[in-house]
C-alpha cells in the first residue's frame, strides 16, 4: 500500500476524494461541501500546485487524502486529512501523515503545524501518536464556530 503525489492532471481525483470527505465528514473540516463543489478545474489545479497533495490507493482505489501547504515561513500545515469510512483502521492514515513529515524533512522545514477539532478524538489520537503536541492556540472552526479547534504542532 503505497502514497502517491498528485500533479496537475490529477485534479479531478483531488476534486472528488475532497467532495467526498466534506460530504462524510464536515464536522472535521474548517470548509464545507457547499463552497467547495462549485469550484472549477482552474481552482483544483492552483489548489494542487500550491502545496503537497497525496493520495493512498489500497487495492487501486483511491481511499485517503491528505494536503499540506507551507502558510508561514518554514511551517508547512497539514491540511484535509480524510480516509474513506470502509478503509479506516487499516494505517491509511499513518502512511499519509507519515509522507507530509517526509516532504517537511525533503524541504528542511522545522516543524509541521495542523489543527483538528474539538471531539474528533481519532484524528487526535493518531496525531498524538505521530509525536504532534498540543499548542494550546485554540481557534473556531471556520465552518461551524460553535466548534473549537486546537493546533497541534510537531518539530520535524
Ligand atoms: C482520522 C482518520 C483520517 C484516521 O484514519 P485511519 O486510516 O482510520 O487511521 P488509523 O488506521 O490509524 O485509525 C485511527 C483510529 O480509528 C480506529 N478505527 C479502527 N477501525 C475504524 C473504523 N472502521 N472506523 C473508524 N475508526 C476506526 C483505529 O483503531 C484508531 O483508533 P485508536 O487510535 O484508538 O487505535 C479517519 O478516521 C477520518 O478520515 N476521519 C474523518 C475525517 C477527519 O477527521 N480528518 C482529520 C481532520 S484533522
Amino acid at each position: 500500500m503505497g502514497t502517491i503525489r498528485l500533479t496537475g492532471d490529477d485534479w479531478r481525483l483531488l476534486r472528488d476524494l475532497r467532495l467526498a470527505a466534506l460530504a462524510d465528514a464536515p464536522h472535521a473540516f474548517g470548509s464545507s461541501l457547499a463552497g467547495e463543489e462549485g469550484l472549477g478545474e482552474a481552482d483544483w489545479r492552483r489548489r494542487l500546485a500550491g502545496g503537497l497533495w497525496t493520495v493512498v490507493s489500497p487495492d487501486g482505489v483511491p481511499a485517503g487524502l491528505v494536503g499540506a501547504y507551507v502558510r508561514e515561513p518554514d511551517t508547512p500545515m497539514l491540511v484535509s486529512m480524510w480516509v474513506r469510512p470502509g478503509a479506516r483502521g487499516l494505517g491509511i492514515g499513518n502512511l499519509l501523515i507519515t509522507d507530509v513529515l517526509r516532504w517537511a524533512a525533503e524541504n528542511r522545514w522545522s516543524r509541521v503545524v495542523l489543527r483538528v477539532a474539538d471531539g474528533n478524538d481519532a484524528a487526535r489520537k493518531l496525531f498524538l501518536r505521530h509525536g504532534f503536541e498540543p499548542t494550546g492556540e485554540r481557534e473556531p472552526l471556520a465552518s461551524d464556530p460553535g466548534v473549537g479547534t486546537e493546533l497541534l504542532a510537531r518539530v520535524v
